[in-house]
């Protein structure tokens, strides 16, 4: 007799963009003349840049003939992408990663969630706090979280990352076994520094903790000195996955490209005893679960990487990074403590009132706008509400004199 997972009725109501999402459909179908401004979910609004573009068009033609139509392709992804990859993302930077450790795929948030296929079943996870919700939901779905107690999940670790500790988790006191790290973070937009993140390499060395190290965002950061990569410290490679994507980088939220590193040296013993590979783990599992990213994509991810490509990208971001800037001086000349929006496209600011559903509920149906509750993040967001910088530039002017004249519209 068939009997379905369990662990799925521990998962604590709808996923936190769906539950917004739903939210914010209910207001608009009772108030349908509402003018709502949507910088809740951080979903991009520019269109893909012109070297993109051309890219996918050639790569379209390319289909249409039988000499150049392709079918399936690598399951790990073709060799262009992954040495575009590793040219723009790495070795500019002068980490030395292989095309061989690289993994294209069609998204971080699936990479995050597939990527515990590679843990035992009682690894014990450590988060920070606030979070974004996926590495949380999908251990709960396989298992690793225990019951839901008091706001938290008896059996995974939260390392606070919050205000009061500069954003910077303290490095659990119990035993872990990977840990989930982003910088530029979501939810608070936070960045470590180099000598900040080379004490947590240095402790999951010494504890031989797998560290899942989400960096997104990294295309987002303005302060030079800031890592862009965890592999920028020495050591990393013996401890780190690095998960990538060109969502936010190259504006792919809607056409699907991401990549993960799994380095050689990342070595350990398996449930068995064994001594096993996570490289050679992640290729079996990419090779038995996944055909690939589609070819046009892959062609358009590696115009996004080219020296035109990239200048092109990379002035989108600056346009972004503009709105954060906008939104950061004007909630704080509005009186908010805010923080975030220098390094990432996200700003975190404290809410009035300290209930942070509350607040949400008040900007949409006050000011008709829609902003990311801090506690769908998790106990330490409480008090907090996100809003990103993704909105165009009309929009997040708009929003802000709204907020600024606190007028009911
Ligand atoms: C977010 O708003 O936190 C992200 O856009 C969600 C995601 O990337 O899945």
């Amino acid at each position: 007799m068939f009997t379905a997972n369990g662990y799925y009725s521990l998962l604590q109501g709808s996923y936190l963009f769906s539950e917004i999402a739903k939210r914010a459909a209910a207001f608009s179908s009772a108030h349908p003349e509402a003018d709502i401004i949507r910088m809740g979910i951080g979903d991009v609004t520019r269109p893909l840049v012109p070297a993109v573009i051309d890219a996918m068009h050639k790569a379209v033609d390319e289909m249409a003939h039988e000499e150049t139509f392709r079918g399936y392709g690598p399951e790990d992804g073709y060799e262009f992408l992954r040495e575009a990859i590793v040219r723009r993302d790495y070795l500019s930077r002068g980490i030395p990663v292989g095309p061989d450790e690289v993994f294209v795929s069609d998204g971080a948030k699936c990479d995050v969630g597939n990527i515990q296929e590679l843990f035992s079943s009682d690894c014990v996870i450590a988060v920070q706090d606030p979070v974004y919700p996926v590495y949380v939901d999908t251990n709960v779905m396989s298992g690793r979280s225990g019951r839901f107690i008091n706001g938290a999940y008896e059996k995974i670790v939260y390392l606070p990352a919050t205000a009061e500790n500069g954003f910077v988790p303290e490095m659990p006191k119990q035993k872990v076994d990977v840990m989930y790290l982003c910088y530029p973070n979501n939810p608070t937009g936070a960045t470590l520094t180099r000598e900040q993140l080379k004490s947590i390499v240095e402790y999951a060395i010494e504890n031989r903790v797998l560290i899942l190290y989400d960096s997104a965002y990294e295309a987002y950061i303005q302060t030079d000195s800031a890592p862009h990569s965890i592999y920028e410290i020495d050591g990393a490679k013996q401890c780190a996955i690095e998960c990538r994507s060109m969502s936010k980088t190259a504006g792919f939220t809607g056409t699907r490209c991401a990549y993960t590193v799994v380095p050689k040296d990342l070595v350990y013993r398996d449930t068995f005893g064994n001594e096993v590979s996570l490289n050679k783990m992640w290729f079996r599992r990419m090779a038995t679960k996944f055909n690939g990213v589609a070819y046009i994509i892959q062609r358009a991810a590696e115009a996004a990487l080219s020296d035109e490509g990239y200048r092109q990208i990379l002035g989108v971001v600056d346009d972004y990074m503009e709105n954060a800037r906008i939104i950061r001086t004007s909630l704080a000349d509005s009186g908010f403590e805010v923080y975030g929006g220098v390094d990432a496209p996200y700003i975190w600011l404290k809410v009035p009132g300290g209930d942070s559903w509350a607040f949400f509920d008040e900007l949409l149906t006050r000011y008709h706008i829609i902003a990311t509750p801090g506690a769908g993040f998790g106990r330490s967001g409480e008090g907090y509400l996100r809003m990103t910088a993704f909105a165009s530039r009309a929009n997040t002017i708009r929003a802000m004199e709204r907020i600024r004249e606190g007028r009911a519209l």
